[in-house]
């Protein structure tokens, strides 16, 4: 019998594929180069990675409010960012074979590939340009965005007038970005197309400090909470050199993807960069009035910038593992329950009529709450490793006996424990474990890092 293993990227670009997770683009022509579709699996999980943030962010907090701006802005956001300037990296072409790369990642003067003579560094601006109207002139120039925190700048004040919020608030953001990036790679670690989920914390000058501290303990629980393993994460702060032009202070939420240590999350204290450049580019003034002490000033913005394909990523790396269950070598996801695409898989032991008769009507009962998928193919040996292999927290066998109890079998992935229950208390059933109590317990309130730890 194989031998359980660890996770590697190979597994996991296999797993998506073959399982619907995630499809390289138009693969019917060759595919096109660091762009990913997600496919019927890889949507819901994606979808409930972006759910879990936006209720954590916005449904359970009174002071973040929610944002979808246009992907398309003025050109002259681009010129207040910055980005029109400074968002490039240094590119170098090689003379022999003419493949480019990123100077500032190479280890010699050389072309990693042939060897050969590389130019002089010159920089490319990563912003995708295209033209809005029918003429494709300088002047009808727009931009992909690059990041999606720029539409929230601009709406600063919609916001404020329409909320009515008091300092400190924030408003979050899931959107799409575009980066023309020179080297890509890893999967879907660095695309040319992928989704941020964003948050601007407005705060009183002077409570920066204390507000960014707070934002990574907060963004770093939110993984941990989601089952990453602790000893996954890391804390990295940004060293001078490294530190964007916006930025006073920056730490990456760093994740250990099987290629290593990489940033899943930025965390950057970007001071009154944003609204002191809008405020000179648009002429409009973009100050907060303080009721209480009669003053007027620009707030200070805590950042905490994350990757929604990256999260997806790392939330697939760290839930695979590989064991041996019910004497077999089987794969499994042990996703979060609430992440999981599939949370409850139906499993009629036989296709006679009478019993499957009754699993459809749990069926048709359990999916107007949840993701359910219906099996009834192949062995129950061979139903139970798919939906181990996608995750699917719980698997639910209905056998002859059920025709005369009215009760089915639950089976947990995890734990691999069965439980019998009444047809009647599966949904109750269901949804208590479903929240997660019997999956993953956390200790009540605090912190759950100790002082130091992976930072
Ligand atoms: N508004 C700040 C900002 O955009 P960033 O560190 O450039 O900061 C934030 O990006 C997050 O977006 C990163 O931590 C990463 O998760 C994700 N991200 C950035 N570039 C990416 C790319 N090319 N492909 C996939 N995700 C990317």
């Amino acid at each position: 019998m194989a031998e359980p293993g660890k996770v590697s990227m190979e597994k996991i670009v296999s797993l998506s594929q073959r399982r619907g997770f995630i499809f390289p683009s138009s693969e019917i022509y060759g595919g096109l180069q660091s762009c990913w579709d997600y496919g019927p699996l890889g949507v819901e999980l994606k979808r409930n990675v972006k759910d879990a943030w936006w209720r954590s962010v916005v449904q359970e907090r009174d002071d973040i409010a929610g944002l979808d701006a246009s992907i398309l802005m003025h050109p002259q956001t681009w010129a207040a960012s910055g980005h029109l300037e400074g968002f490039a990296d240094p590119l170098v072409e090689c003379k022999s074979c003419h493949l480019r790369w990123r100077s500032d990642e190479l280890k010699d003067r050389n072309c990693p590939e042939c060897g050969g003579e590389l130019t002089e560094p010159r920089l490319f601006n990563l912003m995708f340009k295209t033209f809005m109207g029918p003429l494709e002139e300088e002047a009808n120039v727009v931009y992909l965005r690059p990041e999606t925190a720029q539409g929230i700048f601009v709406n600063f004040q919609n916001v404020l007038n329409t909320t009515r919020k008091r300092l400190p608030f924030g408003i979050a953001q899931i959107g799409k970005a575009f980066r023309n990036e020179i080297t890509t790679g890893n999967f879907i670690f660095r695309s040319r197309e992928f989704e941020q989920m964003e948050i601007e914390y407005f705060v009183k000058p002077g409570t920066d400090e204390e507000w960014f501290n707070y934002w990574l303990e907060e963004r770093r629980n939110w993984y941990a909470n989601l089952g990453i393993k602790k000893e996954n994460l890391r804390l990295r702060e940004h060293s001078q050199e490294e530190l964007a032009h916006y930025a006073r202070v920056c730490y990456d939420i760093d994740y250990q993807f099987p290629i290593g240590w990489a940033e899943l999350e930025g965390i950057a204290n970007r001071g009154d960069f944003d609204l002191v450049q809008h405020t000179k580019y648009s002429g409009k003034s973009l100050e907060y009035f303080d009721e209480e002490t009669k003053e007027h000033f620009l707030p200070y913005i805590i950042e905490p910038s994350a990757g929604v394909d990256r999260s997806v990523l790392a939330f697939l790396c760290d839930a695979y593992d590989e064991d041996i269950a019910e004497g077999e070598l089987r794969v499994v996801l042990r996703l979060h329950p609430d992440l999981a695409p599939v949370k409850v898989a139906v499993l009629p032991l036989s296709r006679r009529e009478k019993l499957a008769e009754l699993a459809k009507e749990i069926y048709a009962d359990l999916r107007q709450c949840w993701v359910v998928q219906y099996d009834d193919a192949q062995s129950i040996g061979r139903r139970y490793r798919r939906q181990d292999e996608i995750g699917t927290p719980f698997g639910i066998t209905i056998d002859f006996q059920s025709l005369e109890d009215k009760q089915v079998t639950i089976r947990e992935r995890d734990s691999l424990d069965q439980i019998r229950v009444p047809i009647s208390e599966l949904r109750t059933t269901l949804a208590a474990k479903l929240s997660g109590e019997s999956l993953f317990v956390l200790p009540p309130g605090g912190s759950i890092w100790k002082q130091g730890e992976n930072s």
